[in-house]
């Protein structure tokens, strides 16, 4: 049975992956940082464990990985994120910058490198970063959100050279914009639902092959500059 480990997996899009996975017979580590609120995430039928973790506590992710030492996970899914500040040029707040770099840049590259042995053990050997092409450069025509944006980027900055520094144990590092998606981050008019979009991410996932490792896709399969 295949495994998912998924970070921020109590509501959103992390949740939609714990339950798309479930209901497909994974096995699956459902990581968020209040268990006893994860109502939904704890009701899933099918293998699911949760497991406390906020992911800026680095004990909290290393003693995780101790206690799912020597278990295979297929997929390292870091999906946890914020978006922090959404004021415009001028209104910068400052201080919110730093935890928006720790949850969405920093984290990611600590789950990987507490986590690449299970993942290196397992049969897919894939680590799946939730970005956003509001952290493509190429892509930005309308300026504007600044700490989001500039956090994004740095994720697929970290995506790539994890990329290249794990094709060596046979890992594939994929990027995701998740299209703009229903949950509490996208609002109640955004262009998908949170299952549509990890339908499309899943399929994109079934079908890639080594060449694909390093790239940057769109939940439907098209590819972001970065
Ligand atoms: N929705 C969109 O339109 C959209 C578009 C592009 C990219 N994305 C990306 O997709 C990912 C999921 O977003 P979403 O739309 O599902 O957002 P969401 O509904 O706001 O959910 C965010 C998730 O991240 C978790 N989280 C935040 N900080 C955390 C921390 N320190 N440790 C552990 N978990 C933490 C939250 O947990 P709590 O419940 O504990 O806060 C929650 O589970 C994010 O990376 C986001 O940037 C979303």
């Amino acid at each position: 049975m295949p495994s998912a480990l998924i970070t921020g997996a109590n509501r959103g899009i992390g949740l939609a992956f714990a339950r798309s996975f479930a209901a497909d017979g994974w096995r699956v580590y459902g990581c968020c940082r209040q268990p006893d609120k994860a109502r939904e995430l704890k009701d899933l039928a099918g293998q699911v464990t949760v497991h406390r973790l906020d992911v800026t506590d680095g004990l909290q992710v290393a003693g995780l990985a101790r206690e799912l030492a020597g278990q295979p996970v297929d997929i390292l899914l870091n999906n946890a994120g914020i978006y922090g500040s959404r004021t415009g040029f001028g209104e910068t707040e400052f201080d919110v910058w730093p935890q928006v770099f720790q949850v969405n840049v920093m984290a990611p590259l600590r789950l990987a490198e507490r986590f690449v042995e299970q993942v290196t053990q397992s049969e897919r050997k894939l680590i799946v970063n939730i970005s956003s092409r509001m952290g493509s450069i190429g892509e930005n025509s309308s300026g504007g959100g600044y700490v989001y944006r500039s956090s994004k980027a740095a994720l697929n900055m970290v995506a790539k050279s994890l990329s290249i520094d794990l094709a060596g144990r046979g890992i594939t590092v994929l990027t995701f914009h998740p299209g703009w998606v229903q949950t509490d981050m996208g609002g109640p008019n955004a262009a998908v639902t949170a299952g549509e979009s990890v339908a499309g991410m899943r399929a994109v996932i079934e079908r890639l092959t080594s060449a694909d490792n390093g790239r940057f896709f769109t939940h439907d399969g098209g590819e972001i500059p970065w």
